[in-house]
């Protein structure tokens, strides 16, 4: 089967990305990517390549080379879907905030939409790809949906995990570990329908990275995958909790464990705790499915990480007011990073939001400077804790498009997101212009102690005993 029109429905930050390498490595399939967001439509299709909505290193080089050739970025679904031999869903699966399974399971409102739209519009055959992360036996949804609202149509369902990580995405794409697709490999279609998938990938991958198992299998390892990435989060910030208090440092005790190769070095990296779209969204499902079977301890195992990743962001904050003498109330802090790790303008469950919202409980005067993240966007992550009016947050925290601005008269200031320009400030001007004793919370252990303790700044990072510079031991005064 030879695939020569894709759509993928979603132009966000999984299926933006995606496709502009599928249509990068594969220039004789026309891909179409559609959303139901006028805006972010339009600033995909942007004249100038640097607004496209989403920022990712490498990725305006891969759009610029792409567009218009065979890549294209539209509103019109109907249409898009209409011409496709194979469709994508990349639609968000948010934590469900309302009814049954609320704060927990995964809100699949938006994909059963996409099936019926499919279903609705399709006359001829098509493969329907799975590429947001869905609950074990979506597939099985939709293919329900798809069978009988269609006009008599056959579709293959397919689920194809995404595990590029945002900052990297283009790489991980481009070079990814392994693509995993799962189908219904017992008839001679489902057969067919993996195999075309197969053949788009091995434009750029080696057959051997691209795995093939069962829907359920496909479906399940990408909950699984997160998973274990965050649980080894929240094991090494369960552990920088300890070190700091017996006198440990978590990088030496990250690098000792890492080098034992059954263990390995990545994801080790303690943190004020982990954010994104997948993770906690991913573990809260993965809890609901198994309470759902009735495997109690299955979920209370993995509820854990979330805990762990929970308590880590409120003794950061915690940490803060009680090294300022217990009272933050009119002091300004500044936070260096909004988004939720480096090199992307993402803030979904960002830690900075929680720890902002903690400190303006407080009521500290907080200023944001983040080097990719809108101003727009710190706000309405704000105002969606809903823990004061919108009035209120934008009295009391502001953003500033310059770092020393933001660290100018603050009594404090607190590495949020592990931004690589972070480093190379002239901390020896910033101390200058702060409120005395003055303080850094490192939330990244990016910084160099030492240097900045020589200036006198007084540092706590995370899994380190808090440091200062040593003072001159006494001489001893001989009589
Ligand atoms: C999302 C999920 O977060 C992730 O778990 C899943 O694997 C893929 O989808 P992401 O691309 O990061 O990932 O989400 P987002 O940036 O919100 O993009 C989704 C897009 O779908 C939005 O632009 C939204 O407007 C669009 N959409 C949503 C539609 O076009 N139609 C709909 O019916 C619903
Ligand atoms: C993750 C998965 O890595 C990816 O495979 C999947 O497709 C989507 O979810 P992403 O959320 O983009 O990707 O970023 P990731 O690099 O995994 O980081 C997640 C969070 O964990 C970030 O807040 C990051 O700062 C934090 N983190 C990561 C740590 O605190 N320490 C680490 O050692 C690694």
């Amino acid at each position: 089967m030879k695939i020569t029109n894709i759509c993928c429905i979603g132009a966000g930050y999984v299926g933006g990305p995606t496709m502009a390498v599928i249509a990068q490595k594969c220039p004789e399939i026309n891909v179409t990517v559609v959303d139901i967001n006028e805006a972010r439509i339009a600033a995909w299709n942007d004249e100038d390549v640097e607004n496209i909505p989403i920022y990712e290193p490498g990725l305006s080089e891969v759009v610029k080379e792409a567009r218009g050739r065979n890549l294209f970025f539209s509103t019109d679904v109907d249409a898009a879907i209409d011409k496709a031999d194979m469709i994508f869903i990349s639609v968000n699966t948010p934590t469900k905030t309302y009814g049954i399974g609320k704060g927990m399971a995964a809100d699949l409102k938006w994909i059963e939409l996409c099936a019926r739209q499919i279903a609705r519009v399709s006359k001829n055959d098509k493969i329907v790809v799975e590429k947001s992360t869905l609950p074990v036996r979506t597939a099985e949804a939709l293919k329900s949906i798809l069978d009988n609202t269609g006009n008599g149509v056959n579709f293959q369902i397919l689920s194809n995990p995404e595990f590029l990580a945002e900052g990297t995405a283009v790489e991980d794409l481009q070079n990814a570990d392994r693509v995993l697709i799962g189908g219904d490999s017992t008839t001679a279609a489902g057969q067919d329908a993996i195999q075309a998938l197969v053949h788009i990938y091995n434009h750029w991958l080696p057959k051997e990275r691209v795995l093939t198992t069962n829907v359920w299998s496909s479906e399940l390892s990408k909950l699984t995958a997160n998973a274990f990435l965050a649980q080894r989060v929240s094991s090494i910030n369960a552990m920088s909790e300890l070190c700091e208090k017996t006198g440990a440092d978590v990088n030496e005790v990250a690098r000792a464990i890492g080098m034992d190769s059954r263990i390995g070095p990545k994801f080790l990296k303690s943190s004020v705790g982990f954010g994104g779209s997948c993770f906690q969204k991913d573990i809260l499902n993965l809890v609901y499915i198994a309470k759902s079977y009735g495997l109690n301890e299955v979920a209370d195992y993995w509820e854990q990480v979330i805990i762990m990743n929970d308590h880590q962001k409120r003794r950061f904050a915690a940490n803060i007011v009680s090294n300022l003498y217990n009272t933050v109330a009119g002091k300004k802090i500044a936070l260096l990073g909004w988004a939720f790790k480096k090199d992307t303008n993402d803030t979904r469950e960002t830690a900075a939001m929680y720890v902002a919202d903690y400190l303006l409980n407080e009521q500290a005067e907080i200023v944001v400077y983040d080097p990719k993240v809108k101003v727009e966007q710190i706000y309405a992550d704000l105002d969606y804790l809903g823990s004061r009016s919108r009035e209120e947050n934008r009295k009391l925290l502001t953003v500033v498009n310059e770092p020393y601005e933001a660290c100018r008269d603050a009594h404090a200031i607190a590495v949020m997101t592990e931004w690589d320009e972070f480093r190379t400030y002239d901390w020896e001007r910033i101390y200058d212009c702060m409120l005395k004793p003055a303080f850094i919370f490192d939330g990244r252990n990016i910084l160099n102690i030492k240097e900045l303790a020589n200036y006198g700044f007084n540092i706590s990072s995370i899994g380190l005993p808090p440091f200062r510079k040593e003072k001159e031991p006494q001489k001893s005064i001989v009589i």
